[in-house]
């Protein structure tokens, strides 16, 4: 055992910007997976998840909900959290970028590498797209135009703060020839070195001065930190880095494993050792690239839209389900499919009938033929059978170990499945029906000993990845607590003598593969409906009233925007925040009556609280507002609109 040894592991902190589907789930079941093993083999062990909740993706999609971000992400946050409990993940630690202790020590990092020359002023050019607001590079253009809304985009330039990745490029590369167990798999560090070092290291921009959702750079306050250095520094900011509240750090840092996608495995292994080594900090231990879930070659991802709430294949089936498609079916480290009718496959073949069976057949001989009673008979001398089983069952544990120490995780699960078929086929060849018929009584309790052993062994071992079904395999056969400890699996033969077995509930259902199977509910449909088609009732909901412009202001440092006072027939005129001052000067809107949106749940827009929206038509070249043909004054502010 390698008690008090401690293992600190890390998922990526991953983006609130809508709900988590399947593939998200992946890394975070490998990561519990290991964490859980860890555990067993009497690590001590810190697991970390989050998320990364900054940044112009998040500002747009609160914007879109007419939400604050910060309640934009409240709500992601309190979703994920509902589902890795759902999934029974083992996290110690859920860090949100937005917690104060990171945002102060993400400012106290970046005054450290600005004070020590690691960060400079320059200028940051890009392909700007200006009604998105939004940088963008050429690779993510899609036809040369913007990927959201598919206009034109420009170059433009921007004052901004650059990290000296360049500076290290060299002592990176003879970290890598000197640690060759830092990066894995050998395929995402080799692509990584041709497609990155070959070229040269280009020094990083860390600052923006158009995302305002973001943390402000501490020694020039109109620049946000962009992305990378408020991200990555997750890993040591939640552990108390830069704050004399730092006993997690000292004890759990350098992390032993940071687990990320392959897509991101660049950042990792390039920005995130470069500034741990301007900090002057130790490097990770290990950091492994997972590929993908796909289906039918195509990453689930939420912009492709192919997927479902993970909840929808839990319902159908159990959580150890899910779990074992994920960690059995997908070679780690290459992309793996996500097929239902798969899915249901393996829950039947590999659970119900290998597992759940073994599980029933046994623990029903056993009631039938001893009233539930196990013998323990060390006298009676084993037959090459049992040799045979019980070899199986010590192998098996090593293999597991070895595996799992080197992140074969699959193959660590195939092993597990191997000893079950082994024992299921141990039964078809002592035949304890046979031996219950001659009154073989001995023999009879010996093998069956032996199957129960070879039960629990199996149980001790899948705590690792399953959350359910080990108790209720111990219950159903009477295991002591002391006899679940991944070290009893090491020994055959510690189930006592005299224990009580009961035949419990069916470990594994079989499920039959419908259309009703996975049905997406409703509120997933609505979510992929939005820009469908609505109902006369939906349109009803939109309150639009007569307003009058009172008021104009400019908002100050906004380029565009202007604060406005509304008279919409209430008391007092309404404050709406609008984007147009690159189309109506301020004399232009004054005393102008137009058409507002006004039961729209307000929002912040550069602190102003705007309650309600103008309608306007036209793009980023043209914007008229719709004004009222209401010359000769029929028209009362605050008149209905239908
Ligand atoms: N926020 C960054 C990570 C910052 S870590 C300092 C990010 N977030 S993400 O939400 O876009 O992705 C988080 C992780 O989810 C990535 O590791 C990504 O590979 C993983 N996955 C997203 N879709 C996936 C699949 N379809 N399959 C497997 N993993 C997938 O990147």
């Amino acid at each position: 055992m390698e008690k008090n040894k401690k293992y600190y592991i890390t998922t990526p902190i991953y983006y609130p910007s809508g709900d988590f589907h399947i593939g998200t789930c992946y890394c975070t079941l490998m990561a519990d997976t290991i964490a859980r093993y860890k555990r067993l083999r009497g690590y001590d062990v810190f697991f970390m998840t989050g998320t990364d909740e900054h940044g112009q993706k998040i500002e747009g999609k609160a914007k879109e909900k007419g939400v604050t971000p910060k309640e934009f992400v409240d709500e992601s946050v309190r979703r994920a959290k509902e589902l890795w409990e759902v999934l029974k993940i083992s996290y110690d630690k859920y860090m949100r970028t937005t917690d104060d202790y990171h945002v102060k020590a993400v400012q106290r990092i970046c005054q450290k590498l600005y004070d020590s020359g690691d960060i400079y002023k320059g200028e940051y050019k890009g392909l700007y797209c200006t009604p998105c607001e939004s940088f963008w590079t050429e690779t993510q253009l899609v036809d040369g135009k913007c990927p959201d809304c598919g206009r034109e985009v420009k170059e433009v330039k921007e004052e901004a703060y650059f990290f000296k990745l360049s500076k290290y490029q060299d002592r990176l590369v003879k970290y890598y020839e000197e640690h060759p167990e830092f990066l894995e798999p050998e395929k995402c560090k080799n692509e990584m070195i041709n497609n990155f070092f070959n070229k040269g290291l280009e020094d990083l921009c860390i600052s923006r001065t158009t995302i305002n959702w973001g943390i402000q750079v501490p020694f020039d306050p109109k620049h946000t930190v962009y992305v990378w250095l408020d991200a990555l520094t997750n890993y040591i900011t939640a552990l108390g880095y830069t704050t004399d509240e730092d006993e997690l750090f000292k004890k759990y840092w350098p992390a032993d494993l940071h687990l990320v996608g392959k897509e991101i495995f660049r950042f990792h292994s390039i920005i995130w050792p470069a500034i741990l080594m301007a900090l002057d900090l130790p490097l990770p231990k290990k950091i492994f690239g997972h590929g993908w879930l796909v289906i039918n070659g195509k990453k689930i991802s939420k912009s492709f839209g192919n997927y479902k709430d993970p909840r929808i294949y839990i319902n159908a089936t159990s959580v150890d389900a899910v779990r074992y498609y994920l960690l059995k079916e997908i070679t780690f480290g290459d992309d793996g499919n996500f097929s239902e009718e798969l899915f249901v496959e393996r829950t039947n073949s590999d659970l119900s009938n290998d597992l759940g069976n073994l599980v029933s057949r046994v623990t029903a001989m056993v009631e039938k033929y001893n009233n539930g009673i196990v013998v323990k008979n060390d006298e009676l001398p084993l037959q090459d059978v049992d040799k045979e089983l019980i070899q199986t069952a010590k192998d098996m544990v090593d293999n597991v170990e070895n595996s799992m120490d080197n992140y074969k995780i699959n193959e660590a699960v195939s092993e597990i499945w191997k000893l079950i078929s082994k024992a299921n086929k141990y039964i078809d060849l002592t035949a304890p029906w046979v031996l219950a018929k001659e009154e073989n009584k001995d023999r009879l309790h010996q093998v069956l000993y032996n199957l129960l052993e070879t039960i629990r062994i199996v149980a001790v071992v899948l705590q690792m990845c399953f959350v359910d079904t080990p108790s209720k395999i111990f219950e159903q056969i009477g295991v002591d607590a002391e006899d679940t400890t991944w070290d009893s699996a090491k020994q055959f033969g510690t189930l006592k003598n005299g224990t009580k077995v009961k035949k419990g509930e069916i470990l594994f259902p079989r499920v039959e593969m419908t259309e009703e199977l996975f049905k997406v509910e409703e509120e997933q449909e609505e979510e992929e409906d939005k820009k469908g088609i609505i109902t006369i009732d939906e349109l009803d909901k939109v309150e639009f009233k007569v307003g009058q412009i009172k008021q104009v202001e400019r908002v100050p440092k906004s380029k565009k925007l202007y604060k406005l006072s509304v008279d919409v027939g209430e008391k007092e005129p309404r404050t709406i925040v609008s984007g147009i001052v690159p189309y109506y000067s301020e004399e232009e809107l004054m005393n102008k009556q137009i058409m507002v949106v006004t039961n729209l749940k307000p929002v912040k827009l550069c602190g102003i609280e705007s309650q309600g929206m103008l309608l306007a038509a036209g793009d980023d070249d043209v914007v008229k507002l719709l004004v009222l043909d209401n010359n000769e004054g029929t028209l009362e502010n605050g008149t209905n609109i239908h």
